[in-house]
């Protein structure tokens, strides 16, 4: 699903993403008479992407070719110009889950960064759900309302440039879950219980450090909020590799039966499935993990607003 309101074909002020590659993708502004470079030459936009359907392969002007993708919240959180560290899909799939949001779930978040959640949650609350976001830097709060314009979700979210540990969310009693990603949320705690609707609601505050943590955890405590917990999600993606197993020595009349059997593992090459025989070893498609990988993001702290 893609930023709410686009169509199914690209259309002039869309912010598409051009795909070179997994590793290689950016966000383009579409525009008539605009161009864009790639390192397979250009792409024109008003005979290129003007008219195309999203997920189009488009060739370039050296004859390469690049997909042109709606700009979906994971591609936008991997594409979006960074103000501040942002929430990564991992992340965000965790608390969009114990959030318990929905379309027409209305949500208080701060602070408002970069917009990668905000983007992320938008999707998920709308057409008839609202996000109150609150971010005290003001050219990061205007950043903001800039991309929710453009993006066409502005109708959907208020962005409030205030300092949320001071004046709260500016609403009351209608939250039904309230998000912190800030310094200090154990300050704005007493805020967010007043924001969520009075029948309870749910909380979640993200925090690199343990020290925020249990200062976080106090104040929920305080504020009577109920099922506090703190999780961390690791992702780990395996890789389909070819290892070399070693043909274990099962002793001389098992071990001449355990090669009569084996024929290294690749029927296509006998030479080199005689040669890995010969060093006493056969080749394996294996999933591998990784060895090193992004752990810790942040600690994830959740808990309910008492009803009591
Ligand atoms: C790490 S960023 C949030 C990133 C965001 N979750 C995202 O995914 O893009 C933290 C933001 O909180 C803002 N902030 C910090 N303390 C605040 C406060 N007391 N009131 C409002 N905003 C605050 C900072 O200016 C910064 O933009």
């Amino acid at each position: 699903m893609s930023f709410i309101e686009y169509g199914e074909t690209i259309k002039e002020g869309d912010t598409a993403i051009v795909f070179l590659g997994h590793e290689s993708m950016f966000p383009v502004k579409v525009q008539h008479g605009g161009k864009t470079q790639t390192k397979y030459g250009v792409i024109r936009h008003s005979s290129d992407l003007i008219g195309k359907r999203y997920g189009s392969k488009v060739t370039c002007s050296k004859g390469g070719w690049v997909y042109i993708l709606h700009p979906t919240p994971e591609l936008w959180t991997l594409n979006l110009p960074h103000r501040t560290q942002i929430l990564y899909s991992t992340d965000i799939s965790l608390i969009t889950m114990m959030l318990e949001l929905k379309p027409g779930s209305v949500v208080c978040e701060s602070g408002t960064g970069s917009g990668s959640l905000s983007h992320a949650m938008i999707r998920t609350i709308s057409p008839t759900g609202h996000l109150y976001t609150v971010e005290f830097h003001q050219q990061r709060a205007e950043k903001a309302i800039e991309e929710f314009r453009e993006h066409r979700v502005d109708h959907l979210v208020t962005v409030k440039n205030q300092d949320v540990c001071k004046m709260g969310f500016g609403v009351s009693g209608i939250a039904d879950a309230v998000f912190l990603d800030i310094p200090s949320p154990w300050e704005a705690i007493g805020h967010a219980k007043s924001a969520l609707k009075h029948e309870g609601g749910r909380i979640c505050s993200f925090s690199p450090c343990i020290e925020q943590v249990q200062r976080t955890c106090l104040a929920l405590e305080e504020h009577d909020f109920t099922e506090i917990n703190t999780l961390e999600i690791l992702l780990r993606v395996y890789s389909v590799r070819t290892i070399s197993l070693q043909i274990p020595d099962l002793g001389q009349a098992a071990g001449d039966d355990a090669s009569a059997d084996w024929d290294g593992g690749d029927r296509s090459n006998p030479d080199a499935s005689r040669a890995n025989l010969q060093q006493g070893t056969v080749p394996f498609k294996s999933a591998v993990p990784p060895r090193e990988m992004v752990a810790h993001t942040g600690y994830l702290t959740f808990a309910t607003k008492s009803l009591f």
